[in-house]
């Protein structure tokens, strides 16, 4: 989509108390990412003048936010003279005659979803949606003339909270119109704070235009507490899922699965019910089964799972990685590793099997160390191959084995085994049974 002459603010300044944490509430993820980068990522398609007003935990925001975006531009909110939406853009000056404000609490907003403020014309365009339960949101009292105010819920009188159109928290100003009516806001109401939406019965007053842009709550939802939160990443989560379909992923069962924002997919794929992918996964004509989880991790032509667990930095290339099986760092390429292994801080080359409980042994209390495997080894179940240890091509390890030498030449059998003992009539003696 291409930008507008607008500019948008973005409010994510305040305390987010009713989420109960220590972390900034626009910084609780959703579908892996921060609430706040959604709306960022929205605003930044359509305008090229983004700013975002911060203030409660504003180095954490900065640490967090800064580093998903190449270019972005903070204002600090003087919050304690100046608390509330309305506090939030006093002093700032917006670069284009059109100003979109967003609160940052809003994860699911999209560029698309934004069109109708940037196609209307008034003095301002403001937002609401019906609900059935419309607790939590400012109420707007409507007339025959339109828009006469918005309530907050804290300010609302019994009769007024029965109100069910409620203001979204999406706002299109004309520049000038914010200029005039910002430094004429107070506090006085129930939070002392200077509520943005006061705005609007100045406005009404001195006869602007307000006008009422009708939307849906998938795209406005605001998050306030944990249980919202949910609710929006389920949203989010549906959106996400329906795309990669349409792309060309199956999905069994596609509820139960969760992933996040970040993923991407590739060619054909097919993802089985209970899967989680996060982070920067990458897959490529890939099949992962049920109950897997996967990442930060590359996977091309490859399977894993049910029940295989790809920690971040593995990399799967022609590879079948079975049930039970966990990587971590690992760079596999034509292999199989069918049953119960952990491949930790490990490369393996093609042609190799990987037996049923062979386990890299990548720490010794202090350090982490790598395991090299080449081509076409056969590696018996029950192996410990205790790391650094580079194994060379075409090299047999046998069953129950800890290979403890730093390089193993190519073409040799391994064993360490202890030797097997009979005891004859054992089993009878010690159960006092007698022999049939
Ligand atoms: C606000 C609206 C309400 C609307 C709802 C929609 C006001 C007064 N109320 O209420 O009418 O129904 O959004 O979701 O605007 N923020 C700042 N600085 C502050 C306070 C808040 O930047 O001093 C930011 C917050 O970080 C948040 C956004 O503004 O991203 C909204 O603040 P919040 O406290 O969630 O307002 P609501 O009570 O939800
Ligand atoms: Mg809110």
């Amino acid at each position: 989509m291409r930008t507008h002459p607008l500019s948008v603010i973005i409010l994510a300044a305040g305390k987010g108390s009713r989420m109960k944490s220590q972390t900034a509430k626009v910084l609780h993820p959703v579908s892996g990412r921060p609430m706040l980068y959604h709306s960022i990522k929205a605003a930044k398609a359509i305008s090229d003048d983004v700013t975002i007003v911060i203030a409660h935990q504003k180095e954490e925001v900065i640490e967090t936010i800064g580093g998903l975006f190449d270019e972005i531009t903070f204002a600090i909110q003087d919050i304690e003279q100046f608390p509330g939406t309305g506090g939030a853009l006093m002093g700032i000056k917006p670069k284009n005659e059109k100003v979109l404000v967003l609160n940052g609490d809003m994860p699911l907003v999209t560029a698309e979803a934004l069109k109708g403020f940037l196609e209307a014309d008034a003095d301002i365009i403001m937002s609401i949606f019906d609900l059935e339960d419309p607790s939590g949101y400012g109420r707007v009292v409507l007339s025959d003339a339109g828009v006469e105010r918005i309530v907050e819920e804290k300010d609302a009188t019994p009769e007024e909270l029965t109100i069910s159109h409620v203001n979204a928290g999406v706002y299109c100003f004309k520049r000038d119109v914010l200029a005039e009516c910002l430094p004429r806001l107070n506090n006085h109401n129930a939070q002392e704070e200077y509520y943005l939406t006061d705005i609007i019965e100045m406005a009404r007053d001195e006869h602007r235009r307000v006008l009422p842009l009708l939307i849906d709550e998938g795209h406005f939802k605001g998050v306030n507490s944990r249980a919202d939160l949910e609710a929006a990443d389920v949203i989010m989560q549906r959106r996400i899922k329906t795309a990669w379909m349409k792309a060309g992923v199956t999905m069994q069962l596609a509820d139960t699965i969760y992933i996040e924002e970040s993923v991407v997919f590739k060619g054909e794929c097919v993802v089985e019910n209970g899967v989680r992918i996060t982070g920067t996964s990458s897959i490529e004509n890939s099949h992962i089964k049920a109950h897997s989880v996967v990442e930060d991790s590359v996977m091309v032509d490859s399977d894993c799972g049910p029940m295989a667990h790809l920690r971040p930095g593995s990399a799967l290339y022609g590879t079948h990685i079975g049930n039970f099986v966990e990587t971590k760092k690992a760079t596999l390429r034509g292999v199989k590793a069918g049953h119960l292994s952990y491949l930790g801080d490990a490369e393996i080359d093609e042609g190799t099997n990987i037996g049923a409980g062979t386990i890299t042994c990548n720490y010794d209390g202090k350090s982490k160390y790598k395991t090299k495997i080449g081509k076409n080894v056969f590696v018996g179940s029950d192996t410990q191959i205790v790391a650094p240890c580079e194994i060379e091509d075409d090299v047999m390890i046998a069953a129950g084995t800890t290979v403890t030498g730093t390089k193993i030449d190519s073409g040799v059998l391994v064993v360490s085994r202890t030797p097997m003992k009979i005891v004859k009539n054992f089993y009878h003696k010690f159960f006092g049974k007698a022999e049939s």
